[in-house]
């Protein structure tokens, strides 16, 4: 994400899987003080677009820390329901955290990949 000629951002879509899966998983981040914008909304929202319209991608998954607020509003305005709890994911500042689970279909078709 650019703003201004600076980098205030970034968005991911990593391990992609075609086939009978045709799903992602999405990270992102916004520099502390060009939060609260609307910059990661807008930003997952055409990344969603992407993965739909040119990857063929069905399905997106994000994982966030349960204390998290602000990501999960950002899934939630762009479509991503909270599908459940993953114990110990990922190893954050010295120690395994719990994550939320939340994925966005992005549509029904079968899989053209
Ligand atoms: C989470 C993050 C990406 C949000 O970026 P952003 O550009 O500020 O997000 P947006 O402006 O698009 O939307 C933020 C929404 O969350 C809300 N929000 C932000 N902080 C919040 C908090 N602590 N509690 C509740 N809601 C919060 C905002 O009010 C806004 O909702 P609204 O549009 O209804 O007012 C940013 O805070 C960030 O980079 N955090 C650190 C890295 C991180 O957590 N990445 C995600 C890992 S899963």
């Amino acid at each position: 994400l650019e703003r201004d000629g600076r980098i205030v951002g970034a968005i991911t879509l990593t391990g992609i899987a075609l086939g009978v899966f045709c799903s992602s998983y999405l990270g992102y981040w916004v520099a502390a003080d060009q939060q609260g914008r609307g910059l990661a909304t807008g930003a997952v929202q055409r990344v969603c677009r992407i993965a739909r319209d040119t990857i063929g991608l069905h399905r997106i998954e994000a994982t966030i820390l349960p204390e998290n607020t602000g990501s999960a509003r950002v899934l939630g305005k762009c479509g991503f329901e909270a599908i459940g709890l993953a114990p110990r994911y990922l190893h954050i500042n010295g120690r395994w955290r719990d994550h939320r689970i939340f994925q966005r279909v992005l549509h029904d078709e079968p899989p053209v990949v």
